[in-house]
């Protein structure tokens, strides 16, 4: 029988359609590095994060696709990814940090933090550089929520350098100021702190900067979001009202400022009973879905009221780290992959190259 070829291999991938540029792998240039040596196929599918929801399902399609070809035996997929760099409208980009994802609320104490923590360490376990600056100086809880509270970072010089948790590059202002003094901080002065945090502080490479903003959508948040060159925003939200109407502020003063917004995280929306695990709706349904829709927006994922989450943040160790194969753990990995993919279409669209040459 003839040996197969590049191109053949080539052929039987193109039935493999990535959902979010509706268009084939081989088009896109996702497919690299083919090897024949007789019976045995090895080629590489480069995504564009490591956090995409699709990448065991393009695995099995791969082999199968690859594996039907007549006189193949042994198929070798290999899955790599090169998360693009953000393309802001500021154009201040930082250098190292490829794209930042800002997580917000209109109103305090909706669960921006943890939400905020447990992205950023389902993104980190993915493989995906990340980093998690705590912008939130009035009441900074990311250093006992990464279970590095009492910890001090480095200084080399004019560098500040970051701690380290779960995989995850952190940050917080609440390391190095204490709480009291930073309470009577005015806007430009977070700002400014903030812009100091990005600039000075050795992130090293980063596919993904989460940044925990601080409550609110007044003129610290504004300046915040003005001086900072976000990718794109997450809104957390929980389903009673009061919560929706500040939600929808918090678009608002993101389209204010042209930063997309990716969606709408609805923390708190079911209640998993501790005793018998069942789940109930405590709160309205479906307040984040009608917020979204009429937002031109979208549900990212719904993480349910549940006192494990609150504890194991408590303790220092997000859910997704201390119990990865739990119900919960899975909401917020389906939340990262979300934003991972949205973040995706972000950056192809935003270029006037067609995809297919970008992602080269
Ligand atoms: N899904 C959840 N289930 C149970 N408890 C939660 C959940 N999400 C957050 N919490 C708890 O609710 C409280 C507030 O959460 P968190 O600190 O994340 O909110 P926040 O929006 O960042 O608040 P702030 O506005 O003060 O910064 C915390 O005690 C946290 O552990
Ligand atoms: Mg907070």
């Amino acid at each position: 029988m003839a040996a197969i070829t590049e191109q053949q291999v080539l052929d039987a991938l193109k039935s493999i359609i990535d959902p979010d540029f509706n268009k084939n792998i081989v088009e896109l240039g996702f497919v690299k590095d083919i090897a024949i040596d007789g019976e045995r196929i090895a080629f590489t599918i480069e995504l564009t994060t490591p956090a995409c929801p699709v990448k065991e399902e393009f695995r099995r399609q791969a082999e199968a696709a690859v594996g039907a070809l007549a006189g193949v035996g042994d198929v070798q997929v290999n899955i790599t990814s090169q998360v693009q760099r953000q393309k802001t409208a500021m154009g201040k980009n930082i250098p190292g940090i490829k794209n930042i994802i800002a997580v917000a609320s209109g109103k305090g104490g909706v669960g921006k933090s943890t939400t905020a923590v447990n992205l950023a360490v389902a993104l980190a376990q993915t493989g995906a550089r990340i980093g998690l600056l705590d912008a939130d100086i009035y009441g900074p809880s990311i250093p006992r929520m990464m279970g590095l509270e009492g910890r001090k970072p480095g200084i080399e010089g004019k560098t500040i350098l970051p701690l380290n948790n779960y995989g995850v590059t952190t940050m917080s202002i609440g390391f190095l100021v204490p709480e009291e003094q930073a309470v009577v901080w005015r806007g430009p002065m977070v700002s400014g702190a903030l812009t100091q945090l990005l600039n000075d502080v050795a992130w090293g490479e980063l596919d993904y900067l989460v940044i925990d903003m601080p409550p609110g959508t007044g003129d610290a948040q504004l300046t915040l979001s003005q001086t900072v060159p976000v990718t794109a925003s997450v809104i957390v939200t929980t389903p009673q009202d009061i919560a929706l109407a500040d939600a929808r502020k918090g678009i608002a003063m993101f389209r204010k400022v042209n930063i997309p917004v990716l969606g709408v995280v609805e923390n708190m929306s079911v209640f998993i009973c501790p005793h018998c695990g069942e789940t109930s709706h405590v709160f309205a349904e479906g307040g984040a879905e009608k917020l979204a829709a009429e937002n031109d927006s979208k549900v990212l994922a719904q993480i349910p009221l549940d006192i494990q989450i609150r504890e194991d943040s408590d303790a220092g160790t997000p859910i997704v780290a201390a119990r990865p194969d739990s119900k919960q753990a899975e909401a917020y990995r389906t939340l990262a992959g979300e934003v991972a993919r949205h973040i995706s279409i972000l950056n192809a669209r935003k270029v006037d190259i067609p995809v297919v040459m970008q992602m080269q």
